[in-house]
């Protein structure tokens, strides 16, 4: 049974990710490909509790820094041991809304940690997996809020802990996670949101089909 794919979804809160990511397994099903569809943090019982103490101060105890980064890598190493590579063995392709860029994202350029250091315990967590494609779906800081005000009013949800952060976090993180692409165009595919969700959407379909489908075999 040959390995699936392993496609991360990352970007700024309100992006579209949870949209795109949606599109893109049913595309992938359509062509007979089974797909395991997750998210970070969480994917697993022990990682969806994880999610739930850092985003909404479940602890009744914001994590310090630190905390913070360990507590999404212990999300991390569940989710990996737990459900990535056993859907990867199975050949199943595995989506997945944010994985390690995320960390150096916002815990790197956001909070300010070492990136060499966020690398070294990240690689501990996950035992050396890599994204064969991350599709970086960029959106400026603005846009970003305005999505999120508009769908915490449609579903009357309160912004999470670290939406809150001041707007030269938000600025820091979306030029971080540009850096990141820049640093690995072979692995990044970059994508503006600011545009028709259908356009975006077919470009991440080519993108996918150019990078990891074998071409076809020539008559
Ligand atoms: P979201 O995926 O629903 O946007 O929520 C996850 C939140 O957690 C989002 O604010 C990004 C943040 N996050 C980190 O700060 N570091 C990480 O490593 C991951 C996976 C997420």
């Amino acid at each position: 049974m040959p390995y699936g794919k392993f496609i991360t979804f990352e970007g700024p809160e309100g992006s579209g990710k949870s949209t795109h990511i949606r599109l893109l397994a049913t595309f992938l099903r359509e062509q007979g490909i089974r797909v395991t569809l997750t998210r970070e943090p969480g994917g697993t019982p022990l990682g969806e509790a994880i999610r739930g103490l850092l985003q909404h101060n479940g602890s009744g105890e914001a994590p310090v820094g630190r905390a913070e980064v360990l507590l999404f890598l212990a999300s991390r190493a569940q989710h990996v041991e737990r459900l990535i590579r056993p859907a990867l063995e199975a050949g199943n392709w595995v989506l997945c809304d944010r994985f390690d860029d995320s960390t150096l994202a916002y815990q790197g350029y956001g909070r300010g940690f070492d990136l060499n250091e966020l690398l070294a315990v990240n690689h501990f967590a996950v035992g050396g997996l890599k994204p064969d494609l991350t599709v970086l779906l960029d959106v400026t800081p603005e846009t970003s809020r305005a999505r999120l005000a508009t769908r915490h009013s449609l579903t009357a949800s309160a912004p999470d802990r670290i939406e809150c952060e001041a707007e030269d976090f938000h600025i820091r993180l979306r030029n971080g996670f540009l850096n990141l692409a820049r640093r690995e165009p072979d692995r990044f595919v970059v994508l503006a949101t600011e545009r028709e969700q259908d356009e975006v959407a077919a470009e991440i379909r080519s993108a996918v089909i150019q990078r990891l489908t074998e071409p076809a075999d020539a008559c």
